[in-house]
């Protein structure tokens, strides 16, 4: 089966993280995004990927020049403009072409979801397309699905205002689609897959959803993207990540974070809950929390970061205070 990846977002929520590199190109415990994605798929019989690409397609290519991501084979499809997720979807299965059951995915999402499971219950149910939901505690920043007992659609409401939720089983972001969805989409012009695609296929009745609680997680926000990689860290996924060796001084304290592979940790300084990419410096005395800090950062000695989101190669000089006014959260 081919599953094509939306992978093709700016990621403006996780600039500057974002400012050279496509958001599922960001590292969770060393390794790409893309590949924990990928690798799910494939544990669930995907032979093929179709990369769906706008920004920075070259972050990809570059990365994967012998065609193949977590040994599963990849095309792409780049779009000349942003197309939305369902101009997205357009644009790649024309490039593609399609002509059986096949899975879409937006490319942020990491989860343990029994895919096998839903490609069974759209057939059982012969679905025109099938949603993955995922109960959460808040839904109004979501798409939210309401069902009949069988699982059919009865109404699809992207992000309605707090209280006013009809459930809170939200959109997963993992659809099985049949070709004839792709018709319905209008071709050349930027079209949402949660706006107008799915709200025209529940009037039609051919939309169902299946719920099930697994490990899902959105990585769309510093928070989050700091919470995907302790989530592998303390082993709350069942795949697990190798972590690269780091050189930590003895005296340091590195509590609940990812070093990355070539990063130095000064004497005496403390790390706790962060995350540094590959090539960082921490200098002596130093604290770094709550924060995550991009490729070949410099934090000088005695410097203090709290909350911070700090992009490619900056530096944070000796005892600079840099304490986010809120969480990296938004
Ligand atoms: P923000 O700018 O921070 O909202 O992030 P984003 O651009 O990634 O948008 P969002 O998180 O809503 O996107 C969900 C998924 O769809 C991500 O995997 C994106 O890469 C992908 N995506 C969003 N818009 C497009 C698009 O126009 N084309 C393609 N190919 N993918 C898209």
């Amino acid at each position: 089966m081919l599953a094509v990846v939306l992978v093709g977002g700016f990621g403006t929520r996780l600039r500057p993280l974002t400012a050279d590199l496509p958001k599922q190109m960001l590292p969770i415990c060393g390794v790409p995004m893309i590949e924990w994605v990928v690798g799910h798929l494939a544990t669930h019989g995907v032979q093929e990927v179709g990369l769906s690409l706008g920004y920075r397609p070259d972050g990809f290519l570059n990365a994967y020049p012998d065609g193949q991501i977590a040994g599963i084979p990849y095309r792409v499809a780049v779009e000349p403009e942003p197309r939305g997720t369902a101009g997205a979807v357009r644009f790649a299965t024309d490039e593609f072409g399609v002509d059986d059951t096949f899975l879409v995915l937006n490319g942020d999402v990491l989860t343990d979801l029994d895919i096998t499971d839903l490609i069974e219950f759209h057939r059982e149910h012969q679905a025109e397309a099938t949603i993955a939901l995922q109960p959460v505690p808040d839904p109004s920043r979501f798409g939210v699905v309401s069902t009949s007992l069988d699982g059919q659609v009865k109404e699809f409401v992207e992000k309605p205002e707090v209280g006013r939720a009809p459930s809170n089983n939200v959109n997963a972001g993992t659809y099985v689609l049949e070709p004839s969805v792709i018709e319905r989409i209008p071709s050349g012009i930027e079209v949402s897959i949660e706006r107008e695609t799915f709200p025209e296929l529940a009037r039609a009745g051919t939309l169902y959803a299946l719920s099930s609680s697994t490990y899902w997680l959105d990585t769309g926000t510093p928070k989050q993207f700091l919470e995907a990689n302790l989530d592998v860290l303390l082993g709350r996924r069942l795949r697990r990540a190798e972590l690269p060796p780091a050189h930590l001084d003895p005296s340091a304290e590195v509590v609940d974070s990812v070093i990355g592979i070539d990063s130095r940790i000064g004497a005496g300084a403390r790390i706790q809950r962060s995350v540094l990419f590959r090539d960082c410096q921490v200098g002596a005395k130093a604290s770094v929390i709550n924060s995550v800090l991009a490729d070949s950062v410099y934090v000088g000695e005695g410097a203090r970061l709290e909350g911070c989101v700090i992009g490619h190669r900056q530096r944070v000089e000796k005892g600079e205070h840099l304490i986010a006014v809120k969480r990296p959260d938004e």
